[in-house]
């Protein structure tokens, strides 16, 4: 976090922020007994009857405020398929075992977690790694049980699985540690949770809590221009008088897509969809008359949709924003062209304003994207690397696949290597949260100055490295996420190896006796590493889900197939094999 009043997030808005205020809501004492019966699924068989006890609340009960004026439809035509996998050749006995190898010391990293999870903190929020226990940081809905669902399917760790999804069975968004909730932690880790793995397993308790949160979520809409504030005060919502803020984290608006569209597409109601394509439609006005024409600044007026603050970046606060729309283009099968065309406006802005080449002891071909600030026309570029801003290889990737963009391919294997590169400059092996670089004037590079760096650089840092803002590591996935799509964008194997060398690095300086934890100091010498009481929900749903799946067989989450959100839940896309479980109103 640089300043205390900046948010750290975006992919990760809560890191920082805590729940406002805290009481019980009311409960519901009595709560009616639902059993459905499981349509028998030929790949995942399944047990033939759960138990779902609804929440204590009905929000559809609710007559809403500000209805929308019309409903906006699911597209309805034809679905395309894209090829964003690369043809992997069949392994060598000795790839193979190599490579099962690192899998089963990642599935234990996760195994151990997972039980000390059970064990100490079963139901709540978070483990904390240090002492054994327990916290709740995201509404007390056992956020790392719902955001771990989908990597305990892919891990074929099934028992676990079924008791989780007991568990949820019975979950309570009308019992929660808070009298609000963050709508965009809760969207991306639980509504995503639930939506993946109802995706991966069809078990319809999934499907049912996923539909009562979304719908929980939905009433957050009902707002006077439809745009949901950061905050969704409960009582409020239940009497109407939700309003956006005036100064709000642009993320926090513009990453409600793919969540809902799945939701839509699965429900066949397209109340969700239509209103996440109200929003795109607020971004797509917007979009020219910005300080920097083709992106929105971190912080908008979402109260009065006004996009006139002059900070711009795809790292903390505005990240998925530019993540999701690439992704849904591809879940709505290259159906909405507006999604291309905003994000390859958007990526026109990045390319001339953020990016940017460090100047490194071996002049490494490698980019990073920084964080600008436009001022009467002149836009002021800082020269920071952030590790939220790691995500954006695997982003330019992924829209380099979906629309034949090579340019944008080379740009996404560069900002990859840009964080491998930062991993690996730092005594542990892993990048810090915040930092600046010596640059070059160009893309093109430029030969290393030692003294320049002696100048200007401060000692204690790797060389290239100017300042360390936040020198902490938090066990965050991006750098990981990013490897592992070029890995399955190209096959280029040294990517397992360089995954190996972080994932060894990681476990040695943040795990403990309970799980791992945060770090305080990536640029600590051996031990001195001074660990966190904090092991986020993410370390299970994303940076381990990565590190197994690029050590796993390339059908398992093949990209062809899924879209992943912004907290690595894996949501089908509905390819023609699969659209017969779609009905669109
Ligand atoms: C919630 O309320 C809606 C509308 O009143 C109703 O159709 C639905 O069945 C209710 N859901 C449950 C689980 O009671
Ligand atoms: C509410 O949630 C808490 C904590 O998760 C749990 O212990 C309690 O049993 C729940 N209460 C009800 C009525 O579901
Ligand atoms: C915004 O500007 C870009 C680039 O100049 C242009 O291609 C695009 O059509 C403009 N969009 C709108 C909505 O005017």
């Amino acid at each position: 976090m640089a300043g205390p009043a900046r948010a750290t997030g975006g992919r990760r808005l809560c890191n920082c922020i805590t729940l406002i205020a805290v009481s019980v809501t009311t409960l519901l004492l009595f709560r009616p007994i639902v059993t459905f019966v499981l349509p028998l699924n030929i790949d995942n068989p399944l047990p033939t009857t759960t138990t779902v006890i609804p929440s204590g609340f009905n929000w559809t009960s609710l007559i809403p405020h500000n209805p929308p004026k019309s409903i906006t439809p699911l597209p309805s035509g034809k679905f395309h398929s894209f090829a964003v996998q690369h043809e992997f050749e069949p392994e060598s006995p000795s790839d193979s075992s190599k490579r099962l190898s690192r899998r089963t010391a990642v599935k234990s990293a996760f195994d151990k977690c997972w039980k000390n999870y059970k064990a100490h903190a079963w139901l709540r929020d978070e483990l904390e790694p240090l002492s054994g226990s327990g916290k709740d940081t995201y509404g007390g809905w056992a956020a790392t049980l719902v955001d771990s669902l989908d990597t305990l399917w892919i891990m074929d760790l099934q028992s676990d699985f079924r008791e989780a999804v007991k568990a949820v069975s019975v979950l309570d968004w009308a019992n929660t540690t808070g009298t609000a909730c963050n709508m965009f932690e809760t969207n991306i880790r639980y509504l995503g949770g639930l939506l993946a793995a109802f995706d991966l397993s069809q078990e319809p308790v999934l499907l049912a809590k996923a539909v009562e949160l979304g719908d929980m979520l939905y009433a957050g809409f009902d707002t006077p221009n439809r745009i949901p504030p950061f905050w969704l005060n409960f009582e409020q919502a239940k009497q109407g008088s939700l309003i956006a803020e005036t100064h709000q984290i642009s993320a926090s608006v513009g990453s409600f897509s793919l969540e809902f569209t799945r939701l839509s597409q699965i429900t066949g109601d397209p109340k969700y969809y239509s209103a996440v394509a109200h929003l795109t439609s607020v971004f797509e006005e917007s979009q020219n008359s910005t300080a920097m024409p083709g992106m929105w600044p971190t912080f908008i007026d979402a109260r009065n949709a006004r996009f006139d603050e002059n900070s711009f970046t795809l790292g903390a606060l505005a990240d998925s924003l530019y993540e999701y729309l690439p992704k849904m283009y591809s879940l709505v099968g290259g159906q909405e062209k507006i999604y291309e065309k905003m994000y390859l406006d958007a990526m026109d802005a990045v390319k001339k304003h953020l990016l940017f080449r460090p100047t490194t002891p071996d002049n490494k071909d490698i980019l990073f994207s920084g964080s600008a600030t436009v001022s009467q026309g002149v836009v002021t570029l800082g020269h920071e690397g952030q590790h939220l801003s790691c995500f954006a290889g695997g982003m330019f990737i992924l829209g380099g696949k979906l629309f034949s963009r090579p340019d944008h391919l080379d740009i996404g294997a560069k900002l990859t290597h840009g964080c491998a590169y930062a991993y690996e400059a730092f005594p542990t092996g892993i990048m810090p949260e915040i930092f600046d670089m010596m640059h070059c004037a160009s893309l093109d590079g430029c030969e290393w100055d030692e003294q320049r760096w002696q100048n200007q650089g401060n000692l204690d840092l790797p060389r290239g490295f100017a300042r360390v803002q936040s020198p902490s590591y938090i066990l965050r996935p991006e750098a990981i996420e990013s490897i592992f799509i070029l890995y399955r964008t190209t096959g280029d194997k040294t990517l397992q190896d360089l995954a190996w060398r972080m994932f060894q690095s990681i476990q040695k300086a943040t795990e403990t006796p309970y799980g791992n934890a945060g770090i305080e100091d990536v640029n600590a010498v051996n031990g001195k590493i001074q660990q966190k009481n904090s092991m986020e929900s993410f370390w299970l749903a994303e940076t381990l889900k990565y590190f197994y799946l690029i050590f796993s067989e390339s059908d398992l989450i093949n990209l062809d197939d899924y879209v992943l959100n912004t907290e690595a839940h894996p949501l089908r896309r509905p390819v023609p094999h699969y659209s017969s479980r779609i009905s669109y109103n």
